[in-house]
């Protein structure tokens, strides 16, 4: 697999970062994962802005034309070109691929403060197969509670993530998905994905506020859902209201909508994959499946 670093296409055993790299000392930047198909980027816009909104919040300047919403042929185009050569030189032109991307504050001497005026960002990106988890989604997935202890910023995607990977690691270690973070008795989001809880036969999902990442595929679902008349409220769920659900389902770039049938060794409404879930995730591949075969643009 060949991989960009820093300027450079370079196969992946060979790219390496200085031991000073403040995302390596400090987790001291951001990422995006962005979903392929047949070669093409679903979403790259809205995943581009989020990445800006992203390094202007950590004051991190990218270098000079990796703006991801101008310069550099705009809107993101030198990570965009990026991106297409990497997955036509990992032979991902077919079926679905991931693209993961990193910007880091660069290596300088170990200080908290930033390091001087001029430090180059690292600049890395990869892309792999992607292996949707379709078995799961079948039978629907196995989720449980934790408490989130993560900071007060969740809506920047930071490479920061040690709570995340600590909840993820506790659902692992019992037989689950994914970890569903709690806050004050308040459902928030997933470890690595966004929560939809059916209640009443309404979508409730919590609000965009700093207390979740905006999901590219929340907001997508969103749309999908709106689009089939189907009743959202954007507003947070207890804990309780959860165990009463119809129907809970995730969402994320490589997830996509995941049903889940268990929660807490409890099982969610029938203990089988609802139909909100299931209709949801036949119209978001629809939408992939669209985007993936229309015209390049021009
Ligand atoms: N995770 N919430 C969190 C905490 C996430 O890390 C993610 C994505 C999501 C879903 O966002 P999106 O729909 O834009 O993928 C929600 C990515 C995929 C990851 O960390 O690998």
């Amino acid at each position: 697999m060949r991989v960009y670093l820093n300027g450079e296409y370079l196969e992946q055993a060979r790219a390496a970062v200085s031991v000073d790299d403040r995302g390596f000392l400090f987790g001291d930047g951001v990422y995006e994962v962005t979903r392929a198909r047949n070669g093409r980027l679903f979403e790259a816009g809205r995943h581009l802005r989020r990445l800006e909104r992203g390094l202007e919040a950590l004051d991190i300047a990218p270098p000079a034309g990796f703006e991801p919403g101008g310069g550099g042929g705009g809107g993101g185009g030198a990570l965009v070109e990026i991106a297409d050569r990497l997955l036509r030189d990992n032979g991902l032109m077919n079926g679905d691929a991931l693209v993961y991307l990193q910007i880091t504050r660069g290596a300088a001497e170990r200080t908290h403060h930033f390091p001087p005026a001029g430090t180059p960002p690292t600049v890395f990106l990869r892309t792999n197969r992607l292996a949707a988890p379709d078995d799961v989604r079948e039978r629907g997935a196995t989720v449980i509670t934790t408490p989130d202890l993560r900071w007060e910023r969740c809506d920047l995607k930071t490479v920061q993530l040690l709570p995340n990977v600590l909840a993820k690691q506790q659902a692992v270690a019992a037989g689950a998905f994914e970890a569903v973070f709690v806050r004050a008795g308040i459902v928030t989001e997933g470890a690595s994905t966004n929560v939809f809880v059916v209640i009443d036969g309404a979508i409730h999902t919590h609000p965009v506020t700093e207390r979740i990442l905006p999901g590219i595929t929340r907001e997508i679902v969103l749309e999908l859902a709106a689009e089939r008349g189907l009743r959202v409220v954007e507003q947070a769920v207890l804990l309780e209201e959860l165990r009463g659900a119809s129907e809970l389902f995730l969402t994320s770039t490589s997830t996509e909508v995941m049903p889940v049938a268990r929660l807490d060794g409890g099982a969610v409404g029938s203990g089988r994959p609802g139909p909100v879930a299931r209709q949801l995730h036949a119209a978001l591949r629809e939408r992939l499946e669209r985007d993936a075969t229309r015209a390049p643009a021009v």
